[in-house]
């Protein structure tokens, strides 16, 4: 044992930080008791004299942050005890457009997806590698302003995908399809933000670097019966049922991701969960809507009916106000607002560990704005 003293400056750092709005749209703001926490098991895990970062996977401390994790996952979406298990996997979201099918569509067998963004048209991409891909229907030509709403899903189809909610358009699935096959949904920006039933769905899929951790992993939640029933031969680390077996160790699993997704979503827990959360969410996302509705100067990208609790588009009336505009936000300590290159203006991500503080920062920048401009204007 040997004593590793802290440089006086790392400790002035940590003591003197001045915390940005933060509207990023993932990796994102995760609260501030989460960055703490993590800092500190990076210096030392749970007082073992060595940091998070240099233990081993398999060592009785990690396999806890495992367990818990992928138990606790479970437990916020009601699914503990009903057939299903939740699983830590590296690739990010984007290695389940390809593992789901892989998984999921039987030789010669078709599935089914809904297109409702940059994101989900990613999944059908990789879907079509596999085997006859149906889309169900798009809201493409519309720019993905909207869900679409009427559409039939094939019978035979051996499964159906959706995103849930769709970051870039900002447009959110206020209700999913009742169908008789196993029900996929990509819920990377919103998982852990609402009340529903999960076990209305199969595999619920997300990467982690919005409302659950940093970068690096993803969740998987599955309902086993549904796996191994396609006939194909899954190469080992795209085999859900191969990790479901190594209980989510197939190999190295990202370990700090996973550790500080649990610090999350301990945190989730101790904010009463997701019914709780759900209430905070939806006060910032009315308290900016009504004022992107109420303020002449701005108008909202997505149909109000799809609109996302979680990535608010937004346009200016006038683009040419811009440099005004984004001096304002800029000044008010506000970042990550620009919107994305595919639908230009302003996005505000609205995660769950974003404070109403925030919010109400923004909004007053709004109406900042707004008098600044029409003062302009006499
Ligand atoms: C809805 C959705 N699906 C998938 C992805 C891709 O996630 P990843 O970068 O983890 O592959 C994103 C990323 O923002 C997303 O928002």
């Amino acid at each position: 044992m040997y004593f590793r003293n802290l440089s006086l400056n790392f400790l002035d750092m940590l003591t003197d930080i001045m915390k940005k709005h933060n509207y990023s749209a993932g990796p994102c703001i995760l609260p501030q008791e989460v960055f703490e926490q993590s800092a500190a098991a990076i210096l030392d895990f749970n007082n073992s004299g060595l940091s998070i970062l240099e233990i081993s996977h398999r060592s009785k401390d990690f396999v806890g942050v495992m367990e818990e994790a992928r138990a606790l996952a479970l437990e916020l979406l009601g699914l503990t005890g009903k057939g299903y298990q939740a699983l830590f996997l590296h690739g990010g979201a984007s290695m389940e457009f390809l593992m789901v099918p892989y998984n999921l569509m039987k030789e010669n067998g078709k599935a089914a997806y809904l297109d409702t963004g940059t994101w989900a048209s990613g999944a059908i991409k990789e879907a079509k590698s596999f085997g006859e891909t149906v889309v169900v229907a798009s809201s493409k030509n519309e720019n993905y302003n909207h869900i679409p709403r009427e559409y039939t899903v094939p019978a035979d189809a051996d499964y159906f995908h959706c995103t849930s909610n769709n970051t870039i358009f900002g447009t959110q699935m206020k209700e999913f399809p009742n169908v008789d096959m196993p029900v996929v949904c990509d819920m990377s920006s919103d998982i852990f933000s609402r009340v529903l039933d999960f076990s209305k769905f199969d595999l619920i899929y997300a990467g982690a670097q919005k409302n659950m951790g940093p970068a690096g992993a993803a969740l998987v939640v599955v309902k086993e019966e549904i796996l191994g029933k396609t006939g194909r031969n899954i190469p080992s680390m795209l085999d859900y049922q191969k990790h479901i077996a190594a209980e989510s160790m197939y190999n190295t699993p990202p370990v700090f991701p996973i550790y500080a997704s649990l610090l999350t979503l301990r945190w989730l827990k101790a904010q009463g969960g997701i019914a709780a959360i759900e209430k905070i969410n939806n006060a910032k996302a009315k308290l900016l809507y009504d004022e992107i509705d109420r303020n002449a100067y701005f108008r909202g990208s997505a149909n109000a009916a799809d609109r996302s609790n979680m990535n608010a588009t937004f346009l200016l009336e006038n683009e040419e106000h811009a440099p005004i505009f984004d001096q304002l936000w800029k000044q008010a300590g506000i970042s990550g607002l620009a919107g994305h290159r595919s639908v230009g203006g302003y996005r505000a991500s609205m995660y769950n560990a974003l404070p109403l503080e925030s919010v109400e920062v923004l909004v007053e920048v709004m109406k900042d704005f707004e008098s600044k401009i029409s003062g302009m204007n006499f």
